[in-house]
């Protein structure tokens, strides 16, 4: 089978850190073109990746015909106006997130992404996540199939009753961040819009109902609490810190619904309890490990390997290299838009997808900016 032409448009840390490297890993890509606005980024990625070519002027990828897929990955303010390039020339499109920075924009890009029938990704990644997908397979089988184990505190017995709140789910999503860590465009913005769809994304996945209300506490820079509320009655909180510490996993994900716990630990490991046949801890590798001889896997092992890498990072005195990271689903989410343009299909995360979390934090925002007021969501805010 022929390979797919592909072009990465803005080549900084994201597209060097993963689209690159993932764009060359990929047997079924052929990587066509780097774009930057930046002389020096372009150098030093020609070097790197080797394109067969590099520009500054994203409509000369627009016009090439052997390019047939574009990432665009540059931040989250230059979006419309290269999304509505690409689409038009009919290149399926690959974007980071947030995917929209106002509704009226997120309105444009469904409309020209919809118009053009292209297959487009948003960078939600964390769905694409081995961890993210297990404990999604599990709670789906018990939603399916309720089947308890034989051990439960249970005063009522099998004849009780059904609750209502037994059909909902209860997701908590616990970010700890290190604000220092961030570059200066991104926390100017502040990290609602820039890192919480990621999460409003994940409470959607594991939430199948319509979001309707939302609150924020906090500030949309860097520490707040998100709930929202969905049809059913199911609730997501996100509760982040941006001054917390990269010493610690990041991210904590907890689930609950209808007499089970499914917790993914920092993307590490999955842990079950109340559903018949799972086991209890399920774990999961770092990508790249640069520590191999350390044999524990899942959080134990993350835990051995961060203390390792700061060992290594005073050492050598270079404090800018970070520990091992968890599988976050980056390759993954890109093998899956490069399956559906080969075979049809409709991608893991395309931008009517994305629109919903993206809807949530807009929202969100809003509710931050009236002191913590709840906010309805319509359906109307995410889609055309
Ligand atoms: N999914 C994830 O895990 C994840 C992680 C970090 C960042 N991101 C997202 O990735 C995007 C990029 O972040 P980054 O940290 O790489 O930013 P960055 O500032 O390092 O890189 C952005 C690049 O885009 C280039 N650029 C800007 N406008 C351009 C244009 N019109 N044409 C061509 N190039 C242009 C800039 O010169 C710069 O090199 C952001 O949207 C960010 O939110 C995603």
């Amino acid at each position: 089978m022929d390979k797919v032409g592909v072009a990465v448009v803005g080549c900084g840390m994201m597209a060097q850190a993963f689209h690159l490297p993932n764009v060359k890993k990929h047997l079924g890509l052929d990587l066509i073109w780097c774009c930057d606005l930046d002389a020096q980024t372009l150098r030093q990625v020609k070097e790197k990746f080797q394109p067969r070519r590099v520009t500054t002027d994203a409509t000369e990828i627009a016009s090439d015909p052997a390019c047939q897929a574009v990432i665009i990955s540059t931040t989250h303010t230059v979006r419309f106006p290269l999304i509505e390039l690409f689409a038009r020339a009919g290149k399926h499109i690959y974007v980071e997130k947030p995917v929209a920075d106002t509704f009226d924009e997120m309105k444009k890009i469904l409309h020209v992404c919809g118009e053009t029938g292209i297959k487009t990704q948003v960078g939600h990644n964390r769905r694409a996540a081995p961890a993210v997908r297990y404990a999604l397979r599990v709670l789906n089988k018990h939603r399916s199939n309720p089947a308890a184990p034989k051990w439960r505190f249970d005063r009522e017995g099998p004849d009780r009753p059904t609750l209502e709140g037994e059909k909902s789910t209860m997701v908590l999503l616990r970010v700890n961040d290190d604000y220092w860590s961030w570059k200066k465009w991104a926390f100017a913005h502040g990290a609602l819009i820039n890192e919480m769809t990621h999460f409003a994304d994940l409470a959607c996945c594991f939430i199948p109902s319509r979001p309707v209300r939302v609150s924020t506490l906090g500030s949309r820079i860097a520490n707040h609490v998100v709930t929202i509320e969905y049809e059913d009655g199911s609730i997501a909180t996100i509760f982040a810190t941006a001054f917390g510490s990269f010493g610690y996993p990041k991210e904590l994900i907890e689930i609950y619904h209808n007499g089970a716990a499914i917790i993914v630990d920092h993307l590490m490991e999955v842990r079950v309890a109340g559903i018949v046949g799972e086991p209890f801890r399920t774990t999961f590798s770092v990508l790249n490990d640069r520590h191999p001889h350390i044999a524990d896997q899942g959080i134990e092992g993350y835990y051995k390997r961060v203390l390792a890498s700061q060992l290594e990072a005073l050492e050598s005195g270079d404090t800018s290299l970070l520990p091992e990271q968890p599988d976050k689903g980056h390759f993954a989410l890109l093998e899956d838009w490069i399956d559906c343009i080969r075979n049809g299909g409709h991608p893991l995360c395309s931008v009517d997808i994305a629109a919903v979390p993206t809807a949530i934090i807009l929202r969100a925002l809003e509710s931050e900016a009236a002191g913590g007021l709840p906010v309805d969501i319509d359906s109307s805010d995410y889609s055309v």
